[in-house]
Parts: structure tokens; sequence; C-alpha cells
């Protein structure tokens, strides 16, 4: 079904957010979204200062028809119109992955039309290609409350594993130490809110794995160190809850950039090394080159040095800056996807099921949920 325009029904409901959106598009995007639902059960889960499995799959029960009658109704489309319908089966929270995929069942059944087993993750990395038509290959930094990668990105089959967490996630971090500072669920927007009005370097915190203090150049990430250092300090002292938030996101900004920088040079050995032969690690865009209207750099020997960042930390926007100037030294483009289409959400799930049913993929109605579904092999 390539090139061809499809309009595919997404649902998404693999953490705390019941979501569902219809998009339409031809791969490889943009592609409109003619509706995107996404009720957070965020209020529910407040009290505990983290999601609650069993709380969030009787959530995603009790709504998620309406939600879906509700992103039907929004997309102005006949049920008839929709020619896919995708979901994510994993990785996730094993009792809400299974309220959607088994949704989505009885919806393509009933429609007569293919489903499609959507990775979440993949639906973070695609979403660049929905809002921007971003071509692969491309490095992705996928930072969310459970995933923290590094990954080259060939192509649909193609994700290769630079890095990872060895054990907490960045938005974990975050919502960890908004928790130890009674701060609000999730924490990674209040952390942010309260770092802007406080001092970057009023504590010294830890950058775990920071390749200065590293003997190994690495793109896996710690922040566990980082968090506990945070309780140390809030134990220790009174602390200005402010300058607290500002130095630990500085740590992260830290982290993530070291990490980055790091796993660039490893795309470019992977993707880049046929364009330049014998040149692996010079610079592929010269400094000067101008941006086109997408904001990648034009010119085709240039357009292989890209950057997307996802997932629901991409919000944050003091990160997004740093990012940005690592970009400028690097000379990669950057493409971060607006902060709602950042957290999750069902536009990227029916976008990522749009690119695998244009590219002949499907699944049968058996496709069975996964608690644990990475991205490469
Ligand atoms: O992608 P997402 O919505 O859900 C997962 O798949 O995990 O990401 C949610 C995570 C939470 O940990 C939340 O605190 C974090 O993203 N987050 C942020 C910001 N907005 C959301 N972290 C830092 N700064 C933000 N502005
Ligand atoms: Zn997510």
């Amino acid at each position: 079904m390539t090139g061809k325009t499809l309009t595919i029904l997404g649902i998404e409901t693999s953490c705390d957010e019941t979501a569902a959106a219809v998009v339409r598009g031809t791969s490889p995007g943009p592609g409109e979204i003619l509706s995107s639902i996404v009720a957070s059960q965020a209020g529910a889960h407040a009290p505990y200062g983290g999601v609650v499995p069993e709380i969030a799959s009787r959530a995603h029960l009790e709504i998620l028809d309406a939600v879906i009658e509700r992103a039907i109704a929004g997309a102005g489309i006949a049920p008839g119109e929709i020619d896919g319908i995708a979901a994510t089966a994993g990785p996730g929270l094993i009792g809400g992955v299974m309220v959607g995929l088994t949704t989505a069942k009885g919806v393509a059944l009933g429609l007569g039309k293919p489903l499609i087993a959507v990775n979440h993750l993949m639906g973070h990395a695609l979403t660049a290609r929905l809002t921007q038509g971003t071509e692969f290959p491309f490095l992705l930094l996928l930072v969310s409350g459970g995933h923290c990668q590094l990954l080259g990105v060939g192509g649909l089959d193609d994700f290769r594993l630079y890095g990872s967490t060895i054990d907490d996630a960045a938005g974990e971090a975050f919502d960890k130490v908004a928790k130890l500072l009674g701060l609000a669920y999730p924490g990674g927007p209040e952390v942010e809110k309260l770092a802007a009005q406080g001092n970057p370097r009023a504590y010294d915190l830890p950058r775990p794995l920071v390749t200065g203090h590293n003997i190994r150049k690495t793109a896996d990430f710690s922040f566990s160190g980082l968090k506990t250092a945070v309780r140390l300090l809030t134990e220790r002292q009174t602390v200005k809850t402010e300058d607290v938030c500002a130095s630990f996101q500085a740590a992260v900004i830290d982290i993530l950039t070291d990490r980055t920088r790091t796993a660039m040079a490893m795309f470019e050995r992977d993707f880049l090394r046929e364009q330049r032969p014998g040149k692996v690690g010079a610079a592929a865009v010269l400094p000067t080159q101008k941006n086109d209207a997408s904001g990648f750099p034009s010119g085709r020997a240039t357009q292989q040095k890209r950057l997307v960042v996802a997932g629901g930390v991409a919000a944050n926007r003091a990160i997004g800056q740093a990012l940005a100037r690592l970009c400028g030294a690097e000379a990669f483009a950057l493409a971060v996807p607006p902060p709602v289409l950042c957290t999750d959400n069902a536009a990227m799930i029916a976008w990522a099921g749009l690119e695998r049913l244009a590219a002949g993929g499907g699944d049968a109605l058996g496709v069975s949920p996964r608690a644990r579904w990475p991205l490469s092999a």
C-alpha cells in the first residue's frame, strides 16, 4: 500500500493515558491528525507519586470505549472510512495493554479492517515523521518515564541500540526527585517550572557515567546515583526547592548531552560511512550550510545527520535548548515534536500503524500483548 493515503484509528493504553486518535496520511509523512483524545489518569495516581498498574487498567477499561467514540466523531469521518486499527501491543503495563489491544481486535473484527499491533516505542520514534516527514536514517534519543535509549533508526525494521539506562529512566528520575521534594505527579513539568527560578550551580550533584569521569566511552545512562544524591542532600540540610530542581535538571542535561554526543559518532559510523569513504568522523554538514523550510540542512550530501528527540521528557524546554546547542556544534539537524505529541498519545500509535500497513504489515487477531518488547533485536 506504499504511496496510498490511509486513515488509521490509533489506541494507546500502555501507561496512565487512555488515548484514541484518527490520523490520515501517506508514508513518510507528514500526516494529518484528524482527532486526538488523551484522557489522563494522572489525578488517580497522584496520591501515590507514580502509576499504580491495577488502578490504570481499571480506568482504561471504564473509559476507552467513550474515548474511541469521541475520536471517531471528532475526526468527522464515517467508521467505514477507517483503513486499519492500530493499538499499542507493548511494552507497558500489561493490564492496560490488554485492554487496548483487545478493544482494537473487536473494532477491527467489527469493521472488517486490518489490525496493526504497534510497539509503543516505535510510536514515539516515528512521531517526527508524522509531524514533519523526517526521513530515515536518524539518531533517536527516546526519553520517557519508562525508557531512556539512544538508537540509530535506518527504517521501520532497522533499529540499532547505542545505549540505554542501566537503572532509572530520565522521566522516572524527574518523577522520583519531584516526589522527594513533595511536588505533584507527574514530576517533570513541576521540576522544570521551579528549575526556571533556581540556580543550576547551587548544589554539586553527580553526573554518573559522564565521559570525563569514566574511561569507557559509553552511550548508556544511569540516573539512580543522581536521584540518591538529591535524597541525601535533602536529608542533610534545608534546601531551596527551586535550586535543587535547577541543579538536578542541569545534571540531567549534562548526562543527556554527553551520551547523545557519543551516540552521534556511533550513528555516523553506521549510517554515513558509504557517503564519505575514508573520512569517518568528519563533519558531513558545513557549519555555514543554510537550513531549508523543514529546519533541516539542504543539499543531498548533508541530509543524513539528524537527531530526533521523543518521549515525555522531550517536552522539557531546557533540555531541548541544550540539545539544540549540541546539534549546532555537531552539525546535526534537530527535530523535537510539539510537547503534546512528545508525551503519550494515540496519534503516534496511529501513525506507526499507518507506516507499517503502508509497508505491507499487519497482524493476526490472535497477536499477544507484550509487557517487554525491545525495539532492537
Ligand atoms: O512518554 P511519556 O508520556 O510516558 C511514558 O511512556 O513513560 O513520558 C512521561 C514522562 C514522565 O516521567 C514525566 O515526568 C516526563 O515524561 N515529563 C517531563 C516533562 N514533561 C513530562 N520531564 C521533564 N520535563 C518535562 N517538561
Ligand atoms: Zn511513552
